[in-house]
């Protein structure tokens, strides 16, 4: 029976289109899991999506849809298109599985999970107040906070109270600590001290795993107004999906514990903390390792949709093919690190590796056996007698073991490069060996079949090398070389002189044709430049007719307004609120009106906010205005309505 390897990635939150981004967390775990595939393992890959939480439930509201609606649509696409599986699937994504939250069998073993958990007494009732980011779908205690802001996402987060159920995981702490501290569960290394430093030594407090206030989750079944905490829920995907607790599958004893989780590095929190906390108390294997992978960056920001820079997968394949992509994603970027995203980068990657060094030396080979043979060797004497056949052989030979040492520490850019050390010293050798010269004299036709024979068997194990990360061409070249099944297996793989010597070739088409980098990036550019697809903005949660009311808007008159001294930004307005005193309010709209323009006009403020001061002016409220884009619109009405009317 052959070894099993279980790898999942992260499931994905269907609530906006896929990035790049994720793109590269996907295509790297599809790599890896070729790579246990070509070595002969027994491989369960698993990806999939998580469906439920308060955000998607608000997203969904805002587009009238009804959640399942809005998820289906992501994650199916709309008429079989644009959606997550489609992406996957023009990928080439080799997921053995599909999980998605919202499958019944999942529902139910997340229902029979979290009920043990309660029962072996590890989940209790208690009530939550704390501040809360909603897109991140995380509590947060006030220290965690950076700036007053979700440590995460940088956004604004929110007094939240209600009565919840806890997980107690500050019971499993010195556990957690251990696995970390003195194992290798979390790689790489640096990320062990981020969670230890900042989230186990500080005290790990209970987590709240149940939620009342929305209703887009799975419910608590012995007490049905809660529903399950969406990262207890995402999380038992990896059990779920292999059939524990439920009957839809039968795998978990065979590939249960997962061999890695890989997550990117602002996950790692809730997989190497948590997960075990819960498997813990599930009395359950832990995971062997978590392997917390870099952000591609985009002008230095992490890419997400709200920051407005997508750079759109499905464009960049359509482009420029989908293993150059995929190449490009593993080679250039170091994978437990962040990286910088740049169309440039990708084209002259794809140029340098990709057409001139691989695909030349794979069309060069192929071109001079069918110009010099007819597109077959002949059966050759061995004469690999010069300094760079041996060189080269060596270095080929001792290939496969130096990409397994890099490939099994999940070090996917060294692994490549390892490759493209010999595919760059293979187009050396046909320098040195200069088989066109060779060519022109009959009594060197034995040293010429040995040198082409050479190039081919270096592509043979370059190829079968590269086909984790490009599995289409890497195919196609093994074909073009006249490699057959059975050339390609790993123990062939270390061994020299594999392709029978009197091989046929096939001569076939271009793999990496060259990109016109000047004109691609300008057509890239145009393409940034079209109008983005309105973006929705959630419809907030309701608030009462007190609270609103709470609220003191008035009609209020320009008296006067000025620019504020050295502030790009601020006006100072002096109002006609109705109260017979005029009325200081700041207001950071210098870029949309010329101050003279404003005096006279009616305007909305806000007259109960607390002052504030600004450029050590003070500001009593604030004026209402419109804001999306570029643009900005102050609220105004016409001078009917007197000063100090209110707005109800
Ligand atoms: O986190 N660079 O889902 P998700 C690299 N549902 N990786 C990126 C990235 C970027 N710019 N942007 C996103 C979730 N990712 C949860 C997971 S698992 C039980 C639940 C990665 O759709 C991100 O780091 O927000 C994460 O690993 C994955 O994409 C899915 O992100
Ligand atoms: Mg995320």
């Amino acid at each position: 029976m052959k070894d099993t390897f279980y790898i999942t990635t992260p499931i994905y939150y269907p609530s906006d289109k896929l990035h790049i981004g994720h793109t590269y967390c996907t295509v790297a775990t599809d790599a890896i899991a070729r790579y246990k595939r070509l070595k002969g393992y027994d491989v369960m890959f698993l990806t999939g999506t998580d469906e439920h939480g308060q955000k998607i439930e608000e997203k969904a509201k805002a587009v009238n849809k009804t959640p399942k609606q809005f998820v289906d649509d992501i994650v199916e696409g709309i008429n079989g298109e644009g959606g997550i599986l489609q992406l996957w699937k023009l990928m080439n994504i080799s997921n053995d599985r599909f999980v998605r939250t919202t499958d019944d069998y999942h529902v139910e073993s997340v229902q029979k999970i979290f009920r043990k958990m309660y029962e072996n007494g590890d989940i209790y009732k208690g009530a939550y107040k704390g501040l809360y980011c909603t897109p991140c779908e995380s509590f947060w205690t006030e220290s965690q906070l950076v700036d007053g802001k979700c440590p995460d996402c940088g956004r604004d987060v929110k007094y939240a109270e209600e009565e919840a159920y806890f997980f107690r995981l500050s019971k499993y702490a010195d556990r957690v600590r251990d696995l970390l501290v003195n194992t290798d569960f979390l790689e790489p290394r640096s990320r062990v001290n981020e969670m230890v430093k900042n989230f186990i030594d500080p005290g790990l407090e209970d987590l709240c795993v149940s939620r009342t206030s929305f209703t887009w989750g799975i419910p608590v079944d012995f007490d049905p107004g809660h529903v399950v905490y969406v990262w207890v829920d995402a999380l038992s995907n990896y059990i779920t999906a292999m059939g524990y607790d439920n009957d839809r599958y039968n795998d978990y004893d065979k590939y249960w514990p997962a061999d890695v989780h890989i997550v990117g590095k602002e996950i790692v929190r809730f997989h190497s903390i948590i997960w075990p906390a819960m498997l813990m108390s599930l009395e359950l294997p832990l995971p062997k390792k978590v392997f917390g992978h870099g952000w591609l960056l985009l002008d230095g920001g992490k890419m997400s949709k709200s920051k407005g820079n997508v750079v759109d997968p499905y464009v960049l394949a359509e482009r420029y093919g989908v293993d150059s992509l995929r190449y490009f994603l593993l080679r250039e970027f170091p994978f437990g690190s962040d990286g910088s995203f740049s169309n440039e980068l990708l084209i002259t990657r794809i140029n340098t590796d990709l057409a001139n060094d691989f695909g030349n030396l794979v069309s060069r080979s192929v071109a001079m056996i069918g110009k010099y043979y007819g597109g077959k060797l002949p059966v050759f004497d061995d004469c690999n007698t010069e300094v760079f056949d041996s060189e080269l052989i060596e270095l080929v030979s001792g290939l496969r073991d130096r990409y397994e040492e890099k490939m099994e520490a999940f070090a996917l850019q060294p692994a490549f490069a390892e490759v493209f050390k010999v595919i760059s010293r293979a187009n050396k050798y046909i320098d040195e060996t200069q088989p066109w010269i060779l060519a022109k004299d009959e009594a060197n036709k034995n040293r010429l079949a040995q040198v082409l024979y050479n190039l081919i068997e270096t592509i043979r194990i370059c190829a079968s090398l590269l086909q984790p990360v490009i599995p289409d061409s890497a195919v196609k070249a093994l074909g073009q070389i006249g490699a057959v099944e059975g050339n390609w297996d790993w123990d062939k793989l270390n061994v020299w002189g594999v392709l029978a010597k009197d091989t046929a070739v096939n001569k076939g088409e271009v793999l990496f044709p060259r990109i016109d980098m000047a004109k691609e990036l300008e057509l890239l550019d145009n393409l940034n430049k079209q109008p983005a697809e309105p973006e929705s903005d959630p419809v907030l949660p309701d608030v009462t007719i007190d609270q609103f009311a709470a609220c003191d808007l008035r009609i209020c008159k320009v008296l006067a307004c000025e620019k504020v001294a050295k502030s790009d930004k601020l006006l100072k307005f002096s109002l006609d609120d109705g109260s017979g005193t005029p009325r200081q309010i700041l207001s950071g709209i210098a870029k949309y009106y010329k101050p003279e323009e404003l005096v006279g006009k009616t305007v909305v403020a806000i007259l109960n906010l607390p002052a504030r001061k600004m450029m050590g002016l003070e500001s009593n409220g604030m004026l209402i205005s419109a804001e999306k884009g570029d643009k900005l619109n102050l609220l105004m009405l016409d001078d009917s309505i007197p000063a100090g009317a209110r707005i109800c």
